[in-house]
């Protein structure tokens, strides 16, 4: 070898040692989420998180070859809390992307401060419709839906049903109006009339007033929102106060996701719809499955489904920019192009950021939330409000 060819191998070998030493040390990404760990949403929160993690583990542990560091708030679904909370990841721990959360009054001020401080913030869940309506930004995505999409695909059902005088029920918050106003638009546009709202404040569980009512009233058919513990409770009261047998209760499909072994017989034949269900017979669901139940030795629901997705998302804006978070434009400009390969089938974004999807109709089986049609195909949250 000549003395030239030498000092080029050896500057090349500098290079690549340079290189390597340089992906070696670069940190990794910082990951803030912003979960209710405790209270009526806990388990959510838990499969969010769960979701999350699986997909990132399928990727070796990294995404676009950087690990992934993680830091947690438990936000409570309180929102007196939720500014704090999502400063102290923003501040505190300095987090590259913020995940969260389920709740939307919690969510609807951790996207005031992402949009504010300009943090990509990826929302698993909450569907506070003004997040991809007037609060929506650049730098904020949904990996779940807007509260007006499952209303909506429920309404549209139930109205097809040939229900006429519906009631609703749900908590007093922006989750539970918001997701009776889709419902009521599309059942009154179907020819039906909601004659009466009923609601409790977050996080209550005393049915019985209501309950009583709605006996009283004998609507043809009662539209639900609840979640978590409080869906528990909710569907095994209507059952108990004797109203299943009289009065058909529908809902999105919330009432009945991650909560069927607790409500047992009370769900049997219950009738909601969601962007998820349990038996979608698509080998990207049935490896998300088994992947899932293997690994954590339970069963995933629409909230661990969100969670994936919502890693996916985050792959997708990463990959476009090699890990390189710093590009921050290029890297949310990959995740509003991006087609996510989900469980629930593949989506794309409206141009709010909310996915742009199929809603399913589902009924109870055992322990399943099973696919027995489709109520809306390609359902876009009309992103009321919204300049970017
Ligand atoms: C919400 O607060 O947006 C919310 C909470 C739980 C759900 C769905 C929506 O299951």
């Amino acid at each position: 070898m000549t003395f030239r060819r030498t000092l080029a191998a050896a500057a090349l070998a500098a290079l690549v040692a340079t290189s390597s030493a340089h992906a070696q040390a670069q940190p990794p990404i910082k990951v803030g989420l912003m979960l209710p760990y405790t209270g009526t949403f806990a388990a959510l929160g838990d499969m969010i998180e769960k979701g999350f993690r699986l997909y990132v583990e399928e990727q070796g542990g990294k995404l676009a070859g950087r690990e992934i560091q993680y830091f947690k708030v438990d936000d409570e679904s309180d929102p007196a809390k939720a500014t704090d909370n999502v400063n102290k990841l923003i501040k505190r721990d300095n987090v590259d992307v913020l995940v969260g959360t389920v709740h939307s009054g919690v969510a609807l001020a951790m996207a005031k401060v992402a949009k504010e401080t300009g943090t990509p913030l990826i929302v698993p869940n909450a569907g506070a419709d003004a997040i991809t309506g007037p609060g929506c930004a650049k730098n904020i995505f949904r990996s779940s839906f807007s509260n007006w999409q499952p209303g909506y695909s429920t309404g549209v059902v139930a109205a097809q049903k040939g229900y006429k005088r519906a009631m609703t029920i749900t908590w007093n918050y922006a989750a539970g109006n918001e997701t009776v106003k889709g419902f009521t638009e599309a059942f009154e546009k179907g020819g039906g009339k909601v004659i009466k709202d009923l609601t409790l404040p977050f996080p209550n569980v005393e049915f019985q007033a209501l309950l009583t009512e709605i006996a009283a009233q004998k609507p043809d058919v009662v539209f639900a929102f609840f979640a978590g513990g409080g869906a528990v409770k909710f569907v095994k009261d209507y059952d108990a106060a004797g109203l299943k047998k009289t009065i058909p209760l529908v809902g999105s499909g919330f009432l009945t996701d991650g909560t069927l072994e607790a409500q047992g017989a009370s769900a049997q034949g219950l009738i909601t719809t969601l962007h998820y269900g349990d038996e979608i017979n698509t080998p990207r669901n049935t490896a998300f499955r088994n992947k899932f139940a293997v690994t954590y030795k339970v069963n995933p629901d629409v909230y661990a489904m969100q969670g994936y997705d919502a890693a996916q998302m985050l792959a997708a804006g990463l990959n476009a920019v090699k890990g390189d978070v710093k590009q921050k434009d290029a890297m949310l400009a990959a995740m509003r192009k991006a087609t996510i390969d989900s469980p629930r089938g593949k989506f794309t974004l409206s141009p709010q950021h909310n996915p742009t999807q199929d809603f399913y109709i589902r009924e109870v089986k055992g322990n399943y939330n099973v696919v027995t049609g489709v109520a809306v195909k390609a359902l876009a949250d009309p992103g009321r409000g919204c300049r970017m």
